[in-house]
C-alpha cells in the first residue's frame, strides 16, 4: 500500500501539474500504470491538453470585479465553486485512506466528489465520514437487479446525483497497464460490490466463429434502455458522463436526463477521439441551453475551467489532478491541488473581467 512520501507542500509546488512527479515517486509502477496512462498511442490524452493550450482568453481591464464570486447552483445544489472531484475507481491504490482521504480533502475545499462505483471503500463508509456534497457515479452492472440495489444504496446514504458513466462499456486498452502488468493488489477491491455474485463468464457459451466482445462482453452492454429505466427508478438528478456527439445528447434529452458530463474519459477509452472541449460546442448548440454540461478531460489550470465556462458549460470535473495530489501529500495534497485550481480560476476571472460565473461566455475567448 502506498505511503505519501511528503508531510508538507513543497515550495516548488506552483501548479497542479508539479504534482505529477511526486506522484511518481510515491507510486509503484502498477499503481502509476492505472493512474497515469491513456488509451492507445495516448493521442486524445495528449489533445485534452493540447486543446485547451490553443485557445486564447480576451483580457479585459478596468471592469468593477471587486465582490466576485465563483458560486453556482446545479441541480438544486448550492456549490461554492464549478469545481468537482470526477469519479476515480480503487483509490487506495493512490493512498492507504483512498476514497476517506479524498473526501476529506473534498470537504475542505467545498468541492463535490463524485464516488466511483469501483469505490475501494463502500459508498456508505465514505457519506458518514464527509460533509462534502457527494455524487453517485453508476457503472450498470451485468446484474441489472444488483444495479437498481446500487442506486438504492446511493439514495439511502443521501448522495445527491447519480452519474451515469456510458463511454466504458469495455475496458480501453491502456498499453501502459498492459505492460506493467496491472493488477489490483491485496487490500484493495471494489468494495461496493463485494456482495454481488460474480458475473457469469460472458465467454462461457461462445460458439465457433462467434466475437468475444460482440457476443461475450458486450451482450450484457448498457443501452438507452437502461437509461430510460433508470429514469423511471430514481428521482436523483441522472447526468450521463462520456457524451461526446450531438445525436446522443439530444437523445439524452429526449429521455429526460437531468445533466451531461461531455467526456472523454481522460482518454482513456478510444484513441484518437477528439478533445472533450472541442466536443463542447457541438453538443452545447444541441441542448441549446435546456440542461446543464459539465466537462472533464485535461483541465489543470484555472484557465481551462474558464474556458470550459466560455463555451459552454456549468462546472468541470477533475480527475488526475488531485489524484496527484493525494499520492503525492495525502489529503492536504489533493485540497491544495483544488484549491490552486480555485485560485487560478478566480484570477482568470478578474483579468477577464468576470466578477461571476454567469459573466463567463463566448466574448470571454479571443477569436
Ligand atoms: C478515471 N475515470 C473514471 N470515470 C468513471 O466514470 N468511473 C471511474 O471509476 C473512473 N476511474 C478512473 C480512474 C483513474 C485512475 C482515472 C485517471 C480516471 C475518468 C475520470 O472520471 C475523468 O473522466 C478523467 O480522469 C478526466 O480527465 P483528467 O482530469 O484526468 O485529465
Ligand atoms: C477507468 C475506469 C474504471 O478509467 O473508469 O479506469
Amino acid at each position: 500500500m502506498p505511503t505519501p512520501c511528503l508531510s508538507a507542500i513543497p515550495r516548488d509546488i506552483a501548479c497542479v501539474a508539479d504534482y505529477e512527479r511526486y506522484a511518481r515517486h510515491s507510486l509503484d509502477d502498477n499503481a502509476w500504470a492505472y493512474l497515469a496512462s491513456g488509451a492507445g498511442d495516448e493521442l486524445t490524452y495528449r489533445r485534452n491538453r493540447d486543446a485547451f493550450d490553443a485557445l486564447r482568453l480576451q483580457g479585459r481591464v478596468l471592469g468593477d470585479v471587486g465582490g466576485g464570486h465563483t458560486r453556482l447552483e446545479l441541480f438544486g445544489q448550492a456549490l461554492a465553486h464549478p469545481i468537482l472531484l470526477a469519479p476515480v475507481a480503487y483509490q487506495r491504490l493512490f493512498h492507504d485512506a483512498g476514497e476517506l482521504a479524498a473526501a476529506q480533502a473534498a470537504e475542505a475545499l467545498e468541492a463535490a466528489m463524485v464516488v466511483s462505483t469501483l469505490a475501494s471503500v463502500p459508498l456508505e463508509d465514505i457519506a458518514a465520514a464527509t460533509r462534502a456534497p457527494l455524487w453517485f457515479q453508476l457503472y450498470i452492472q451485468p446484474d441489472r437487479g444488483y444495479t437498481r440495489h446500487l442506486v438504492a444504496r446511493a439514495e439511502a446514504a443521501g448522495y445527491r446525483a447519480l452519474v451515469v458513466t456510458v463511454d466504458a462499456p469495455i475496458n480501453g486498452l491502456r498499453n501502459a497497464e498492459q505492460r506493467a502488468g496491472f493488477h489490483l493488489p491485496p487490500g484493495v477491491e471494489a468494495a461496493n460490490l463485494r456482495d454481488m455474485a460474480p458475473p457469469p463468464n460472458p465467454l462461457a457459451h461462445l460458439r465457433p466463429g462467434q466475437s468475444p466482445l460482440f457476443d461475450g462482453l458486450l451482450a450484457t452492454a448498457p443501452t438507452w434502455a437502461d437509461i430510460e429505466a433508470l429514469r423511471g427508478l430514481t428521482r436523483l438528478p441522472l447526468i450521463l458522463k462520456g457524451v461526446l456527439s450531438p445525436a446522443d445528447a439530444r437523445q439524452a434529452l429526449a429521455l429526460g436526463v437531468d445533466g451531461l458530463v461531455v467526456s472523454n474519459h481522460g482518454g482513456r477509452t478510444l484513441d484518437t477521439l477528439p478533445a472533450a472541449i472541442e466536443a463542447l460546442p457541438a453538443v452545447a448548440d444541441a441542448v441549446g441551453g435546456d440542461i446543464p454540461l459539465l466537462l472533464d478531460g485535461g483541465i489543470r489550470r484555472g484557465t481551462d475551467i474558464l474556458k470550459a465556462l466560455a463555451l459552454g458549460a456549468r462546472a468541470v470535473l477533475v480527475g488526475r489532478p488531485w489524484v496527484y495530489g493525494l499520492a503525492a501529500a495525502g489529503p492536504l495534497g489533493a485540497a491544495h491541488a483544488i484549491k490552486v485550481l480555485r485560485e487560478e480560476l478566480e484570477v482568470a476571472m478578474a483579468l477577464t473581467g468576470c466578477a461571476t460565473l454567469a459573466d463567463i461566455g463566448p466574448a470571454t475567448l479571443w477569436r
